[in-house]
């Protein structure tokens, strides 16, 4: 059985540069590497990830269903099979996004989204989840201006309502957290996530 690692954050965290830089830095060291980002990594999901992002009009529900929908997908497809395989699997999002936006930021009951999330996760969870915490205002100050998405296009209040969800859920389980300081200058935050990272794999017999 393999290792499986998610990179979570808000808008402009730096999550999938150093999703990125993890398996750069694993494969120079002879690892076997999937690196996948949500919503994407199959056909389904790279559909859902343009509806939601950039379609027309979704309601909370069908939004949260959409994302579930995509995440089976990839489980099945990929995650399951890579992890069989003995693979490290990197995600760039998973499951904890949906808590995060359609839990604490739409305002989704927890319960509900717990179930969906179970459902389309076939209960798999990270062994290790990377939260790349910054400040809201300069994550999005990060991003481009003139074409940001519709999540991008929330107002400050729901970005604020995320990031305390993705700090709530990493204060609920500290053993399975890194909370690393995302405003950090970038090989900072490399160094800091391979120091979470290597005894995991250490301890699996993957380094
Ligand atoms: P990004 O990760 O490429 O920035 O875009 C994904 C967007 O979708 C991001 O704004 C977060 C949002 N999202 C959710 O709202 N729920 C989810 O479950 C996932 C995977 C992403």
């Amino acid at each position: 059985m393999g290792v499986f690692i998610t990179f979570e954050g808000g808008e402009g965290s730096g999550k999938s540069t150093q999703a990125r830089a993890l398996k750069r830095k694993l494969e120079a060291r002879g690892c076997r590497v999937v690196l996948e980002h949500e919503p994407g990594g199959t056909q389904l999901g790279r559909s859902v990830g343009r509806w939601v992002k950039w379609g027309g009009k979704t309601g909370p529900v069908p939004e949260l269903l959409l994302f579930g929908a995509a995440r089976a997908q990839l489980v099945t497809e990929v995650v399951k099979p890579a992890l069989k395989e003995g693979k490290i699997v990197i995600l760039d999002r998973f499951a904890d996004s949906t808590t995060a936006y359609q839990g604490y930021g739409r305002g989704l009951d927890l319960g509900q989204i717990q179930i969906v999330n179970y459902l389309a996760t076939q209960g798999m969870r990270p062994d290790m989840v990377v939260l790349l915490d910054v400040d809201v205002r300069s994550g999005l100050s990060r991003k481009d201006a003139t074409k940001r998405d519709r999540f991008e296009q929330e107002a400050l209040e729901f970005h604020r309502r995320v990031r305390d969800g993705y700090r709530r859920l990493a204060a609920d389980e500290p053993e399975r957290w890194l909370v690393i300081d995302g405003s950090l200058p970038k090989g900072e935050v490399s160094k800091l996530v391979w120091d979470g990272v290597e005894p995991l794999l250490e301890s699996r017999g993957l380094l």
